[in-house]
């Protein structure tokens, strides 16, 4: 199967990411957004990485010019009828995903495949609310997206193995490097992440250490690039206290069930860098 134009549903934080490295690509990528003030603000943060990269030696001034060249903003859904690919990265709500799928359909060739950057939901309930569930995967990126390598490529019950196979071809494509994830709460990261970070939780609130010397001890003596508070405000409080409860409520094992302090700081508006206070004060940093 022949992708040559994708749509990109969502240009947020993800949304954005996989925009910019469909265009980068070459692939000509239409990005929607439900008005145009959320459309400036995702299209000004592909123009900030990209005009970074230049600043960096990453890329030329010509280059970074032939990707936006391939990159169409909008907020209408008929602008994405040429589309082989749709990859939606919208809000995490199973309705609001149903209501954009079938926006896609109603002007999409029957060929055009749509995939979900969901890190949570189950693929085969998203799958079974589109008319084309054969023809229905997840793509799961990482954040940020531009620099991160892995996709995780998710098989619901219908996917058929066509899709399966060109969505494992299109991720290389983009310079990604795919792993096949089972459609199970978390997928393969998320499953081992996730307890990881809601443990570190854990040992903070019994005294094991302060937020500092966790994160230091996690990055010094394992080598990861992040210690697990730091991740933690990257991600976002909200977004790891939404995608535990799904995983607790798929698994029903504690080690899923979000710990009382990450509860409180989400109800307390304390969620990470996006909000300026999580574990650490950004207004401080
Ligand atoms: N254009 C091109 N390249 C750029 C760039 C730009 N605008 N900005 C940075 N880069 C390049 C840098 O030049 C550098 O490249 P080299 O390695 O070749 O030098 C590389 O990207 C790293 O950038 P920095 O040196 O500026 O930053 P860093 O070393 O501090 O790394 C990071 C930043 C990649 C985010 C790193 O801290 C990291 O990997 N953190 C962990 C992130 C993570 O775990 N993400 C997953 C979250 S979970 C998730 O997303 C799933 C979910 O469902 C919740």
């Amino acid at each position: 199967m022949a992708i040559k134009t994708v749509g990109v549903l969502g240009c947020g934080l993800m949304g954005s990411g996989i925009a910019q490295i469909s265009a980068a690509a070459g692939f000509k990528t239409y990005v929607l957004e439900v008005n145009e003030t959320f459309l400036q603000k995702g299209m000004a943060r592909i123009e900030k990485f990209l005009a970074g990269g230049v600043e960096k030696g990453k890329m030329t001034a010509e280059e970074r010019d032939r990707i936006l060249g391939q990159l169409i903003g909008t907020t209408r859904y008929a602008d994405l009828k040429a589309c082989d690919l749709v990859i939606e990265a919208i809000i995490e709500n199973v309705e609001e995903k149903r209501k954009a799928y079938a926006q896609v359909e109603a002007v999409v060739g029957a060929h055009c495949l749509i995939a979900s950057n969901t890190s949570s939901l189950c693929v085969t309930e998203l799958a079974a609310a589109t008319g084309r569930p054969d023809k229905v995967a997840g793509l799961h990126f990482f954040n940020p997206v531009p620099l991160m390598k892995l996709v995780e490529v998710i098989r619901a019950l219908p996917t058929s193995q066509e899709t399966y196979d060109a969505l494992f071809a299109f991720s290389r494509a983009i310079g990604k490097e795919p792993i096949a994830a089972p459609d199970r709460g978390g997928f393969i990261v998320n499953r081992l992440l996730v307890p990881y970070l809601l443990d570190a939780i854990r040992c903070l609130e019994e005294g094991l250490g302060t937020v500092e010397d966790i994160d230091q001890g996690m990055k010094l003596g394992c080598g990861y690039p992040m210690g697990p508070f730091t991740l933690l405000d990257f991600v976002g409080l909200d977004t790891t206290y939404y995608i535990a409860n799904i995983m607790f409520e798929e698994f029903r094992e504690t080690r899923f069930a979000p710990p009382p302090l990450l509860k409180r700081m989400v109800l307390a508006g304390y969620l990470g860098k996006k909000s300026g206070k999580g574990f650490y004060d950004y207004a401080k940093k």
